[in-house]
């Protein structure tokens, strides 16, 4: 499974990175506000800093919601850098903007994701991503990572190549549940990614170790 980070965050995503297991970048137009990123100048300097940053996918959001404007959009971002993946809502005009990337060879993250059906859509259309927002489920009193299984088995069964990008992380649990369904791909803040390395007994045992290495030393 992949680990993508999912902020604008540059010191965050410098840090994901030089643990060395980082594939990639999801932005989306919150993350890029919550780091005060204004105008489409600084929102294009803003992911080729990342693209720097990052030797992987670097997911970019269009905000126009028509066919035309999403392409015009899209074009602009993926001319940035070939790492950059363009993030295309699931609504009926983002998956002929989808379609009409795949027939261009402009490759997608299908974004806004709750359920199979919509799933099956990015896939036909040649989404390279699909994006579940499994955290936003949960929110709302249903199993998240259910959909994430239940999209697994769909692509394989009908042998779709779209990755599974297994988004809207809320904590370190949920990346390993995305791991056990099946996600290709997990794309986390900082904090779920550092709370993997976590256990009490890790702590504990060093602290022994070190503590006996002093007698020998
Ligand atoms: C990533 O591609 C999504 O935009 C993001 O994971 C949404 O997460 P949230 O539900 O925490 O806003």
């Amino acid at each position: 499974m992949k680990f993508f980070i999912d902020t604008a965050d540059l010191e965050q995503i410098k840090e994901a990175n030089d643990l060395g297991i980082l594939d990639g970048v999801t932005t989306n137009p919150s993350l890029m506000a919550k780091v005060g990123i204004k105008g489409h100048k600084a929102v294009i300097k803003h992911y080729k800093t990342i693209c720097e940053i990052v030797d992987g996918d670097i997911s970019a959001e269009v905000v126009s919601t028509d066919f035309k404007g999403m392409v015009e959009e899209g074009k602009k971002l993926a001319a940035i850098h070939k790492n950059i993946v363009v993030k295309i809502p699931m609504i009926k005009d983002g998956v002929k903007a989808i379609k009409w990337f795949t027939d261009n060879g402009i490759r997608t993250n299908c974004t806004l994701v709750f359920s199979a059906g919509q799933a099956i859509l990015a896939a036909k259309a040649g989404a390279a991503y699909v994006s579940p927002f499994i955290g936003r489920i949960d929110d709302s009193g249903w199993e998240g990572i259910q959909l994430i299984s239940q999209i697994a088995e769909i692509y394989t069964i009908q042998g779709y190549d779209t990755e599974i990008l297994a988004a809207s992380i809320r904590n370190s649990n949920h990346i390993i549940q995305c791991a056990e369904a099946g996600a290709d791909v997990v794309t986390s803040p900082l904090e779920p990614i550092l709370g993997l390395l976590k256990h009490p007994l890790t702590d504990i045992g060093l602290a022994k170790f070190l503590e006996d290495a002093k007698k020998f030393a």
